[in-house]
């Protein structure tokens, strides 16, 4: 069993829900969100790579073998009425189901009561961003049902090639990331939790949908170089110096030597 993470700091007056008494013992304290709610959970090297694009799920490389960052990335899954990733994310996890229990087995029980007093579905729906349409239909992810939000051609290129358990929306000739938030949130979803990956993130913080940044710092540097198949955690979307956002520290906590940082993030 994972050990308790340790509390460093915490802003006062965060929004607190009524945690099952393992899951507030191993989060190191209560945790909640403001409604409605975009937030973003990414594990990242101290020099800020987050995947290692030639490495198949190079992201367990990155969390340095971190129980408590799988942990963490199952209580905020728990949280979320969806989770919405890109295309890069779905082919980078061939076998992601993006199940709150998925990451750590032995909280799943405390995981589902979780959802059950947040009066949510035992899983949350997942999210496929697509604008091209190029996804693997066969991807598990879809036959266990997953929605896909991509451009009219993207649907015209995926046709009715997906298993009949997931849904195909197409949201315009662009797919503006405010469309695809926007859409969710009239599904009825308030709670939104996206991982990644950093070109979609880049995207919804380049549009100030962002409202939260989980982030755990591994303590391994990835170094660059060539081939350059390094991402950061934002890709594709410049901001400074013309869009500046910033983050407030919301609370920091530790095990080990990998941080645990939630950030508010504003522009
Ligand atoms: N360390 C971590 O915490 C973490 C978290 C998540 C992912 N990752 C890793 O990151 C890598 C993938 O990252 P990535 O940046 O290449 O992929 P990504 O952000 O998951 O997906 C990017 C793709 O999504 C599609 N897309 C649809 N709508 C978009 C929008 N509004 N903005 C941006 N893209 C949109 C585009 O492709 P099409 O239109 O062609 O479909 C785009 O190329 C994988 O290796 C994954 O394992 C790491």
């Amino acid at each position: 069993m994972v050990s308790p993470l340790d509390l460093l700091f915490e802003s006062e007056g965060l929004p607190s829900f009524d945690l099952p008494d393992e899951l507030a013992r191993l989060y190191g304290g209560p945790l909640g969100f403001a409604t409605p709610r975009l937030y973003a959970n990414f594990v990242s090297t101290l020099d800020g790579v987050v995947a290692i694009s030639s490495v198949p799920e190079s992201n367990k490389i990155i969390a340095a073998g971190s129980e408590a960052d799988r942990f963490l990335i199952g209580l905020l899954r728990a949280f979320a009425g969806v989770i919405v990733v890109g295309s890069g994310t779905l082919h980078g996890s061939p076998k992601g189901l993006w199940a709150p229990d998925g990451p750590y087995p032995a909280a799943g029980d405390a995981l589902a009561e979780l959802r059950r007093r947040l009066s949510l579905p035992f899983e949350p729906e997942v999210a496929i961003l697509t604008r091209s349409g190029s996804v693997d239909v066969d991807h598990p992810v879809f036959e266990k049902g997953a929605l896909v939000l991509t451009t009219i051609w993207g649907k015209a290129v995926l046709g009715a090639r997906l298993p009949a358990a997931s849904t195909i929306v197409a949201l315009g000739e662009e797919l503006d990331p405010r469309e695809a938030v926007a859409w969710l949130r009239e599904r009825g979803h308030s709670l939104v939790l996206t991982e990644g990956g950093p070109t979609v993130f880049g995207s919804l913080v380049a549009a100030g949908l962002v409202d939260e940044l989980f982030l755990t710092v591994s303590p391994l540097l990835a170094g660059r170089g060539e081939p350059d198949d390094r991402l950061q955690l934002i890709e594709d979307a410049p901001l400074l110096p013309d869009a500046g956002v910033r983050g407030r520290l919301l609370s920091a906590r530790a095990q080990g030597s990998h941080l645990f940082l939630r950030y508010e993030l504003t522009r």
